[in-house]
Protein backbone atom coordinates (compact mmCIF):
# COMPACT_ATOMS: atom_id res chain seq x y z
CA UNK A 1 0.00 0.00 0.00
CA UNK A 2 1.52 3.13 -0.94
CA UNK A 3 1.91 5.99 1.80
CA UNK A 4 -1.19 8.39 0.93
CA UNK A 5 -3.58 5.34 0.04
CA UNK A 6 -5.35 5.73 2.85
CA UNK A 7 -6.09 9.22 1.94
CA UNK A 8 -7.62 8.02 -1.29
CA UNK A 9 -9.42 5.34 0.70
CA UNK A 10 -11.00 8.24 2.68
CA UNK A 11 -11.21 11.44 0.54
CA UNK A 12 -14.60 10.58 -0.97
CA UNK A 13 -16.01 10.32 2.68
CA UNK A 14 -13.68 13.34 3.95
CA UNK A 15 -16.12 15.22 1.42
CA UNK A 16 -19.31 14.61 2.83
CA UNK A 17 -17.48 15.94 6.24
CA UNK A 18 -16.26 18.85 4.54
CA UNK A 19 -19.87 19.54 3.32
CA UNK A 20 -21.39 19.10 6.76
CA UNK A 21 -18.56 21.41 8.24
CA UNK A 22 -19.24 24.32 6.04
CA UNK A 23 -23.02 23.89 6.30
CA UNK A 24 -23.08 23.86 10.25
CA UNK A 25 -20.57 27.15 10.08
CA UNK A 26 -23.27 29.08 8.60
CA UNK A 27 -24.05 31.92 10.63
CA UNK A 28 -26.54 35.17 10.58
CA UNK A 29 -24.01 36.28 12.46
CA UNK A 30 -21.36 37.63 9.42
CA UNK A 31 -18.13 37.63 12.05
CA UNK A 32 -19.16 34.42 12.97
CA UNK A 33 -18.62 32.88 9.28
CA UNK A 34 -16.46 35.05 8.22
CA UNK A 35 -13.94 33.36 10.93
CA UNK A 36 -14.86 30.26 10.76
CA UNK A 37 -14.34 29.66 7.25
CA UNK A 38 -11.27 31.49 7.30
CA UNK A 39 -9.43 29.10 9.74
CA UNK A 40 -11.39 26.09 8.90
CA UNK A 41 -10.68 26.80 4.91
CA UNK A 42 -7.10 27.54 5.44
CA UNK A 43 -7.40 23.32 5.71
CA UNK A 44 -4.93 21.65 8.36
CA UNK A 45 -4.57 18.07 7.66
CA UNK A 46 -7.51 16.89 8.93
CA UNK A 47 -6.10 13.64 10.44
CA UNK A 48 -8.47 13.70 13.25
CA UNK A 49 -11.86 13.43 11.51
CA UNK A 50 -10.08 10.86 9.07
CA UNK A 51 -9.48 8.63 12.12
CA UNK A 52 -12.90 8.66 12.96
CA UNK A 53 -14.07 7.38 9.56
CA UNK A 54 -10.89 4.30 9.13
CA UNK A 55 -11.99 3.55 12.78
CA UNK A 56 -15.47 3.19 11.45
CA UNK A 57 -14.51 1.51 7.97
CA UNK A 58 -12.45 -1.10 10.19
CA UNK A 59 -15.20 -2.15 11.58
CA UNK A 60 -17.43 -2.74 8.70
CA UNK A 61 -19.94 0.28 9.99
CA UNK A 62 -22.37 1.24 7.52
CA UNK A 63 -24.19 3.90 8.67
CA UNK A 64 -23.56 7.62 8.15
CA UNK A 65 -23.14 8.91 11.21
CA UNK A 66 -19.24 8.48 11.18
CA UNK A 67 -19.11 11.75 9.17
CA UNK A 68 -21.44 13.83 11.76
CA UNK A 69 -18.88 12.19 14.15
CA UNK A 70 -15.91 13.13 11.96
CA UNK A 71 -17.07 16.83 11.51
CA UNK A 72 -17.90 17.26 14.84
CA UNK A 73 -14.20 16.22 16.14
CA UNK A 74 -12.88 18.87 13.42
CA UNK A 75 -15.26 21.91 15.13
CA UNK A 76 -13.95 20.53 18.72
CA UNK A 77 -9.95 20.85 17.70
CA UNK A 78 -10.62 24.17 15.94
CA UNK A 79 -12.44 25.37 19.24
CA UNK A 80 -9.68 24.51 20.93
CA UNK A 81 -6.83 26.00 18.41
CA UNK A 82 -8.76 28.95 18.31
CA UNK A 83 -8.13 29.42 22.23
CA UNK A 84 -5.12 27.77 22.03
CA UNK A 85 -3.51 30.40 19.75
CA UNK A 86 -5.05 33.14 22.44
CA UNK A 87 -3.32 31.79 25.44
CA UNK A 88 -0.07 30.88 23.68
CA UNK A 89 0.46 34.26 22.12
CA UNK A 90 0.41 32.60 18.70
CA UNK A 91 0.90 34.45 15.30
CA UNK A 92 0.34 32.03 12.88
CA UNK A 93 -1.84 29.03 12.21
CA UNK A 94 -2.22 26.70 9.17
CA UNK A 95 0.33 28.90 7.75
CA UNK A 96 -1.86 32.27 7.71
CA UNK A 97 -1.63 35.04 10.25
CA UNK A 98 -3.98 33.23 13.60
CA UNK A 99 -7.56 34.47 13.77
CA UNK A 100 -6.70 36.42 17.19
CA UNK A 101 -3.45 38.29 15.34
CA UNK A 102 -6.39 39.28 12.79
CA UNK A 103 -9.92 39.99 14.52
CA UNK A 104 -8.49 40.03 17.95
CA UNK A 105 -8.77 37.97 21.29
CA UNK A 106 -12.22 38.89 22.24
CA UNK A 107 -13.51 37.91 18.82
CA UNK A 108 -11.36 34.28 18.73
CA UNK A 109 -12.46 33.40 22.23
CA UNK A 110 -15.87 34.12 21.38
CA UNK A 111 -16.15 32.21 17.92
CA UNK A 112 -14.44 29.20 19.49
CA UNK A 113 -17.33 29.35 22.13
CA UNK A 114 -19.52 29.20 18.94
CA UNK A 115 -17.87 25.91 17.46
CA UNK A 116 -17.99 24.17 20.88
CA UNK A 117 -21.74 24.93 21.02
CA UNK A 118 -22.43 23.74 17.52
CA UNK A 119 -20.48 21.02 18.16
CA UNK A 120 -22.55 19.56 20.57
CA UNK A 121 -25.89 20.68 19.05
CA UNK A 122 -24.62 18.45 16.16
CA UNK A 123 -23.96 15.46 18.43
CA UNK A 124 -27.57 15.84 19.50
CA UNK A 125 -28.70 15.35 16.20
CA UNK A 126 -26.30 11.62 15.91
CA UNK A 127 -28.82 11.04 19.14
CA UNK A 128 -26.35 8.28 20.54
CA UNK A 129 -26.11 8.74 24.61
CA UNK A 130 -22.74 7.08 24.44
CA UNK A 131 -21.42 9.47 21.91
CA UNK A 132 -22.85 12.52 24.33
CA UNK A 133 -20.78 10.98 26.50
CA UNK A 134 -17.66 9.89 25.36
CA UNK A 135 -17.47 13.59 23.57
CA UNK A 136 -18.21 16.05 26.54
CA UNK A 137 -15.61 13.82 28.94
CA UNK A 138 -13.04 14.24 25.81
CA UNK A 139 -13.85 18.45 25.86
CA UNK A 140 -14.04 18.61 29.43
CA UNK A 141 -10.44 16.82 29.62
CA UNK A 142 -8.83 18.80 26.88
CA UNK A 143 -10.15 22.03 28.98
CA UNK A 144 -8.42 20.42 31.99
CA UNK A 145 -5.18 19.52 30.20
CA UNK A 146 -5.04 23.46 28.96
CA UNK A 147 -5.77 24.76 32.56
CA UNK A 148 -3.05 22.56 33.79
CA UNK A 149 -0.82 23.31 31.13
CA UNK A 150 -1.07 26.86 32.39
CA UNK A 151 0.30 26.44 35.19
CA UNK A 152 3.34 24.58 34.34
CA UNK A 153 3.99 27.72 32.68
CA UNK A 154 7.46 29.38 33.98
CA UNK A 155 7.79 26.49 35.99
CA UNK A 156 11.23 24.77 35.69
CA UNK A 157 11.00 21.72 37.65
CA UNK A 158 7.93 20.36 35.91
CA UNK A 159 8.58 16.38 35.85
CA UNK A 160 8.34 14.05 32.56
CA UNK A 161 4.69 12.63 34.50
CA UNK A 162 3.42 15.99 34.38
CA UNK A 163 4.09 16.67 31.36
CA UNK A 164 2.76 13.47 30.19
CA UNK A 165 -0.26 14.17 32.17
CA UNK A 166 -0.70 17.30 30.38
CA UNK A 167 -0.24 15.80 26.73
CA UNK A 168 -2.35 13.14 27.46
CA UNK A 169 -5.08 15.55 28.48
CA UNK A 170 -4.83 18.32 26.01
CA UNK A 171 -4.03 16.32 22.71
CA UNK A 172 -4.12 12.81 23.26
CA UNK A 173 -7.81 12.82 24.52
CA UNK A 174 -9.33 14.03 21.73
CA UNK A 175 -7.55 11.49 19.46
CA UNK A 176 -8.88 9.14 21.80
CA UNK A 177 -12.32 10.18 21.08
CA UNK A 178 -11.99 9.81 17.51
CA UNK A 179 -10.94 6.10 17.38
CA UNK A 180 -13.07 4.94 20.06
CA UNK A 181 -16.26 6.90 18.65
CA UNK A 182 -15.89 4.91 14.72
CA UNK A 183 -16.11 1.53 16.83
CA UNK A 184 -18.33 2.45 19.38
CA UNK A 185 -20.68 3.57 16.14
CA UNK A 186 -19.92 0.30 14.66
CA UNK A 187 -20.93 -1.59 18.03
CA UNK A 188 -17.54 -3.33 18.59
CA UNK A 189 -17.27 -5.36 21.86
CA UNK A 190 -15.53 -3.83 24.57
CA UNK A 191 -12.57 -5.30 24.00
CA UNK A 192 -12.30 -3.82 20.51
CA UNK A 193 -13.62 -0.09 22.40
CA UNK A 194 -10.90 -0.20 24.59
CA UNK A 195 -8.07 -1.31 21.92
CA UNK A 196 -9.20 1.40 19.61
CA UNK A 197 -9.29 3.95 22.08
CA UNK A 198 -5.81 2.81 23.55
CA UNK A 199 -4.78 3.04 19.93
CA UNK A 200 -5.57 6.91 19.89
CA UNK A 201 -4.26 7.69 22.90
CA UNK A 202 -1.04 6.50 22.02
CA UNK A 203 -0.94 7.97 18.70
CA UNK A 204 -2.38 11.16 20.07
CA UNK A 205 0.74 11.26 22.44
CA UNK A 206 3.25 10.49 19.92
CA UNK A 207 1.83 13.62 17.75
CA UNK A 208 2.12 16.08 20.48
CA UNK A 209 5.46 14.78 21.53
CA UNK A 210 6.49 15.09 17.79
CA UNK A 211 4.86 18.80 18.26
CA UNK A 212 7.45 19.47 21.11
CA UNK A 213 10.14 18.45 18.79
CA UNK A 214 9.04 20.24 15.55
CA UNK A 215 8.91 23.61 17.65
CA UNK A 216 12.61 23.57 18.18
CA UNK A 217 13.58 22.32 15.30
CA UNK A 218 10.60 22.55 11.97
CA UNK A 219 10.77 25.05 9.46
CA UNK A 220 7.67 27.79 10.29
CA UNK A 221 6.92 27.92 6.78
CA UNK A 222 6.69 24.49 6.07
CA UNK A 223 5.19 23.70 9.43
CA UNK A 224 2.75 26.45 9.48
CA UNK A 225 2.86 28.23 12.51
CA UNK A 226 5.77 29.71 14.07
CA UNK A 227 8.77 27.91 16.14
CA UNK A 228 10.26 28.86 19.30
CA UNK A 229 6.74 29.85 20.68
CA UNK A 230 7.10 27.08 23.21
CA UNK A 231 10.44 28.45 24.16
CA UNK A 232 9.45 32.12 24.29
CA UNK A 233 6.45 31.32 25.95
CA UNK A 234 8.24 29.46 28.91
CA UNK A 235 6.38 26.59 27.98
CA UNK A 236 8.00 23.41 29.79
CA UNK A 237 7.84 20.43 26.95
CA UNK A 238 9.44 17.52 26.95
CA UNK A 239 12.64 18.27 24.97
CA UNK A 240 13.25 21.35 27.72
CA UNK A 241 13.04 19.02 30.70
CA UNK A 242 15.34 16.65 29.12
CA UNK A 243 17.43 19.48 28.14
CA UNK A 244 17.30 20.54 31.50
CA UNK A 245 18.77 16.60 32.64
CA UNK A 246 21.18 16.12 30.42
CA UNK A 247 22.72 19.29 28.87
CA UNK A 248 25.71 20.97 30.28
CA UNK A 249 25.85 23.57 33.35
CA UNK A 250 25.14 26.28 30.73
CA UNK A 251 22.85 24.98 28.96
CA UNK A 252 20.52 24.52 32.32
CA UNK A 253 21.16 27.45 33.62
CA UNK A 254 20.22 29.09 30.40
CA UNK A 255 17.31 26.89 29.84
CA UNK A 256 16.15 27.35 33.55
CA UNK A 257 16.42 31.13 33.13
CA UNK A 258 14.47 31.33 29.89
CA UNK A 259 11.61 29.09 31.82
CA UNK A 260 11.17 30.81 34.29
CA UNK A 261 11.25 34.38 32.64
CA UNK A 262 8.00 32.82 31.38
CA UNK A 263 5.40 35.12 29.60
CA UNK A 264 8.03 38.14 29.99
CA UNK A 265 10.15 37.05 27.73
CA UNK A 266 9.44 39.31 24.78
CA UNK A 267 10.94 37.48 21.38
CA UNK A 268 11.41 40.61 20.20
CA UNK A 269 14.03 42.01 22.90
CA UNK A 270 15.36 38.61 23.20
CA UNK A 271 15.43 37.02 19.84
CA UNK A 272 19.19 36.11 19.58
CA UNK A 273 19.25 34.58 23.15
CA UNK A 274 16.15 32.23 22.71
CA UNK A 275 18.11 31.42 18.98
CA UNK A 276 20.90 30.78 20.81
CA UNK A 277 18.84 28.65 24.06
CA UNK A 278 17.19 26.22 21.18
CA UNK A 279 20.94 25.65 19.45
CA UNK A 280 21.60 24.35 23.21
CA UNK A 281 18.39 22.01 23.57
CA UNK A 282 19.61 20.75 20.16
CA UNK A 283 23.10 19.91 21.36
CA UNK A 284 21.91 18.25 24.44
CA UNK A 285 20.46 15.59 22.58
CA UNK A 286 16.70 16.06 24.15
CA UNK A 287 15.23 16.28 20.71
CA UNK A 288 16.09 12.57 19.71
CA UNK A 289 15.00 11.72 23.06
CA UNK A 290 11.72 13.16 22.69
CA UNK A 291 11.51 11.08 19.25
CA UNK A 292 12.37 8.17 20.99
CA UNK A 293 9.64 8.56 23.37
CA UNK A 294 7.22 9.15 20.53
CA UNK A 295 8.49 5.80 18.52
CA UNK A 296 7.67 3.91 21.70
CA UNK A 297 4.20 5.24 21.72
CA UNK A 298 3.81 4.51 18.18
CA UNK A 299 4.58 1.50 18.55
CA UNK A 300 2.17 0.84 21.60
CA UNK A 301 -0.64 2.20 18.90
CA UNK A 302 0.00 -0.40 16.63
CA UNK A 303 -0.12 -3.11 19.00
CA UNK A 304 -2.75 -1.82 20.42
CA UNK A 305 -4.93 -2.74 17.34
CA UNK A 306 -2.54 -5.88 16.74
CA UNK A 307 -6.21 -8.37 17.10
CA UNK A 308 -7.98 -6.55 14.40
CA UNK A 309 -8.96 -8.29 11.50
CA UNK A 310 -6.43 -7.39 8.43
CA UNK A 311 -8.07 -5.29 6.50
CA UNK A 312 -6.85 -2.23 4.45
CA UNK A 313 -8.47 0.05 7.14
CA UNK A 314 -6.15 -2.09 9.65
CA UNK A 315 -2.82 -1.08 7.59
CA UNK A 316 -4.27 2.62 6.96
CA UNK A 317 -3.82 3.07 11.17
CA UNK A 318 -0.75 1.30 11.23
CA UNK A 319 0.67 3.75 8.06
CA UNK A 320 -0.51 7.14 10.27
CA UNK A 321 0.72 5.77 13.08
CA UNK A 322 4.07 5.53 11.42
CA UNK A 323 4.12 8.36 9.07
CA UNK A 324 2.96 10.55 12.16
CA UNK A 325 6.65 10.69 13.75
CA UNK A 326 8.32 11.39 9.95
CA UNK A 327 5.98 14.38 10.07
CA UNK A 328 7.51 17.85 8.94
CA UNK A 329 3.98 19.44 9.56
C1 LIG B 1 -2.33 21.06 16.23
O1 LIG B 1 -2.89 19.93 15.66
C2 LIG B 1 -2.50 21.00 17.71
C3 LIG B 1 -1.74 19.90 18.32
C4 LIG B 1 -2.32 18.96 18.99
C5 LIG B 1 -0.32 19.85 18.23
P1 LIG B 1 -2.70 19.60 14.11
O2 LIG B 1 -1.25 19.60 13.77
O3 LIG B 1 -3.46 18.37 13.78
O4 LIG B 1 -3.39 20.87 13.42
P2 LIG B 1 -4.05 21.02 12.01
O5 LIG B 1 -5.50 20.71 12.18
O6 LIG B 1 -3.37 20.10 11.04
O7 LIG B 1 -3.85 22.48 11.67
C1 LIG C 1 -1.91 21.83 21.39
O1 LIG C 1 -0.88 22.38 22.01
C2 LIG C 1 -3.20 22.55 21.69
C3 LIG C 1 -4.33 21.72 22.03
C4 LIG C 1 -4.35 20.46 21.94
C5 LIG C 1 -5.52 22.39 22.54
P1 LIG C 1 0.15 23.37 21.34
O2 LIG C 1 0.01 24.74 21.90
O3 LIG C 1 1.50 22.74 21.37
O4 LIG C 1 -0.36 23.39 19.84
P2 LIG C 1 0.19 24.34 18.71
O5 LIG C 1 1.67 24.11 18.63
O6 LIG C 1 -0.17 25.72 19.15
O7 LIG C 1 -0.52 23.86 17.49
MG1 LIG D 1 -0.26 26.54 20.97
MG1 LIG E 1 3.02 23.25 19.65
Amino acid sequence: MTANRIDELTNLQMQGVNQKIELALRSDVALISQMGAYIIGAGGKRLRPRLVLISALAHDYRGEHHQNVAAIIEFIHTATLLHDDVVDSSAMRRGQDTANAVWGNEAAVLVGDFLYSRAFEMMVEVGQMRVMEILSAATNTIAAGEVMQLLNIGEVDVSVERYMEVIGAKTAKLFEAATQLGAVLANVDSDTERAMAGYGSHLGIAFQLIDDALDYTADSAELGKNCGDDLAEGKPTLPLIYAMQDGDEQTRQLVRQALSDGAENSREDNGERLQMIVGLVIKSGSIERTYEQAQSHVDAAIECIEPLSDSIYKQGLIDIAQRSVARRS
